[in-house]
């Protein structure tokens, strides 16, 4: 296959496409669509501060790359987790991510879960969930509210994070199953800032990771391979093998979903957003909008970590 630009060799093959292109064609495509997307979508201007949420994985990493390539004004976080089991998957992807950071001067907040917590994901999980189903869900709320607290203490903008095409068609599909219409209104490619949460983009979400990972390769980037431990076996996981299968027999169907879907919404397909959206109430603990009465759930797990604490659990 020829690359559609230069008619040298191609090495990637994007049949949604319909294009090839050669490594040097490739590496400036992509960090050139991802400007165009961050425009179209209006997701940020060259005067914001953009925060990147990294996790030492190729599409936190090659985002970070790209927006720095870019121009734009990005610094990283990176959350240590505390999940180093038999693969050491939280202290590698640190390493990988702070050598990213020193290899380009660039600047890495580094917040670390347990001295946060008092706990590591693992134990925050064993704590609130005592065994009953996977980490991912604690583990999601306490990225999910650290993100927006550095967002916020930080006065940064925008949160960036580096989900792609085949997270977000996954996550869609999830929810698509069970129509949930919160969640329907509140997936894209930009979720408003409100009071309290910085505004949130998500610059990759219209590359496949395939194509994200022929851009971290190509262009050096070391990140770590493996994926979490605990993403073995998770629904998402099973969600993407049925979408690749799909994507297989009739390629560019994940794109065309995501895509129709934003089409949808804009359209107006579903219902207006104050019409479904919980009201949201400052936490008396942290400050950050909640839709409980009371403390907002990562103020309930670390209600709960105290108290364990003083029963000596
Ligand atoms: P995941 O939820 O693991 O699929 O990751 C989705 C995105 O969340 C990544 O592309 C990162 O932008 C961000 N992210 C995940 N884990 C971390 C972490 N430990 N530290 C900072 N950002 C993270
Ligand atoms: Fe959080 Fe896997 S990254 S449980
Ligand atoms: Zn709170």
């Amino acid at each position: 296959m020829k690359c559609r630009k230069c008619g040298g060799k191609a090495v990637i093959n994007m049949p949604q496409h319909h294009l090839g292109l050669c490594k040097d064609d490739y590496l400036a495509w992509l960090p050139e669509q991802t400007g165009r997307f961050i425009e179209k979508y209006a997701m940020f201007g060259r005067e914001e501060k953009v925060l990147v949420a990294v996790s030492g994985g190729k599409d936190s990493l090659a985002l970070w790359e790209i927006l720095h390539r870019l121009g734009y004004q990005a610094d990283g976080l990176y959350l240590c987790l505390g999940i180093d089991g038999g693969i050491a998957y939280s202290s590698e992807s640190q390493r990988l991510t702070e050598q990213f950071a020193a290899a380009r001067g660039l600047q890495l907040h580094i917040v670390n879960v347990e001295a946060e917590t008092g706990r590591t994901i693992p134990e925050l999980a064993r704590l609130s969930l005592r065994g009953r189903s996977k980490p991912c869900s604690v583990c999601g709320l306490v990225k999910r509210h650290e993100m927006n607290r550095v967002a916020r203490d930080l006065g940064y903008n925008v949160l960036a994070t580096g989900h792609n095409l085949d997270d977000e068609a996954a996550v869609l599909f999830g929810n698509t199953l069970t129509w949930s219409r919160e969640y329907l209104l509140r997936q894209g490619p930009v979720l408003p800032a409100i009071p309290g949460l910085a505004r949130k983009v998500k610059p990759l979400c219209r590359f496949y990771e395939r194509e994200m990972a022929a851009y971290a390769l190509l262009r050096g980037i070391e990140y770590i391979y493996e994926e979490c431990p605990h993403a073995l076996g998770s629904t998402s996981t099973y969600y993407k093998e049925v979408l690749n299968r799909m994507e297989h027999e009739r390629p560019g169907v994940k794109l065309r979903f995501y895509l129709a879907f934003l089409d949808a919404h804009k359209s107006g397909l579903f219902a207006r957003q104050e019409d479904v959206q919980p009201s949201l109430n400052p936490c008396p603990g942290c400050g950050q909008p909640t839709s409980a009465p009371g403390l907002c759930s990562f103020c309930r797990l670390k209600e709960k970590v105290r108290s364990s604490g003083e029963a000596g659990l």
